[in-house]
């Protein structure tokens, strides 16, 4: 899809039933997001999840959806050493993952290398990678200043060159993601990353309107423009396809 220049539409998925409406959709992937801690277990950031809630979250989608590529994320620290990483992984790709996610750059090589190799696909994330909020200071927009963006373009074309097949971008400004799509050859799936990545990815409950507090900046609530959930799927879908979503008021820079 990326050398065909068609965007990728993909959404984080927790249990069977709406796993099932966005297949039925067409949806390109989605993601058993540890984003589960905040929207399902009402924790104030990701650190609590654990691998077991996401090999349950991960079996539950599985069943609501046959069709669809499925991310698992490694939750904090279960991909702290490359053997953890291992048996970790493991539990994630037997409960009907197609691929993991782990957040970070450079230090991860080793860790990708050894999950390709061991046939776990995977996909990195760079920018606001939550698990690290703690270092961050809060939920904040990376790679404002230059040496920092310049570290981040870095980063993805190692991650590439260790393995990965698809890349996460969270909250960065629209010309950092524009220069990291264009540096790296795999598909580049942004959130919060402007309209120029090669698609993007939503938290569910942000793109329904329910998330637990308030809707961050770069989201948008499709279902109140469409009163239904099917509908408001194939809006977003719609949107992320022809480019409308997102604009630059979801945007930074
Ligand atoms: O946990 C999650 O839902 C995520 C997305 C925000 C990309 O990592």
């Amino acid at each position: 899809m990326k050398s065909a220049g068609e965007k990728i539409s993909s959404i984080t998925a927790y249990d069977a039933s709406f796993a099932r409406i966005f297949d039925d959709a067409g949806m390109h992937a989605m993601l058993v997001g540890d984003s589960l801690g905040m929207v399902l277990q009402g924790e104030s950031d990701t650190l609590p999840v654990t691998i077991d809630d996401i090999a349950y979250h991960t079996r539950c989608v599985r069943n609501g959806a046959s069709k669809t590529l499925l991310i698992a994320d490694m939750p904090f620290m279960s991909y702290a050493t490359p053997e953890q990483a291992y048996d970790n992984a493991a539990k994630l790709m037997q409960a009907g993952a197609n691929m993991v996610k782990v957040e970070g750059g450079e230090w991860l090589f080793d860790t990708i290398k050894g999950l390709v190799e061991r046939s776990v696909p995977v996909c990195g994330h760079l920018g606001l990678t939550p698990q690290s909020v703690n270092v961050f200071g809060g939920f904040k927009v990376q790679g404002r200043d230059n040496e920092k963006a310049l570290a981040m373009v870095e980063d993805a074309k190692k991650l590439e060159q260790a393995g990965i097949q698809l890349l996460v971008l969270e909250c960065i400004p629209t010309e950092l993601a524009k220069a990291i799509t264009d540096a790296v050859s795999i598909p580049v799936i942004g959130i919060g990353a402007g309209n120029v990545t090669d698609g993007q990815i939503l938290v569910m409950h942000d793109a329904m309107g329910i998330s637990f507090g308030k809707i961050p900046k770069f989201s948008k609530n499709f279902l109140i423009e469409t009163g239904n959930i099917a509908s408001a799927i194939e809006l977003y879908m719609q949107q992320v396809s022809d480019g409308t979503f997102p604009g630059p008021e979801h945007s930074f820079k």
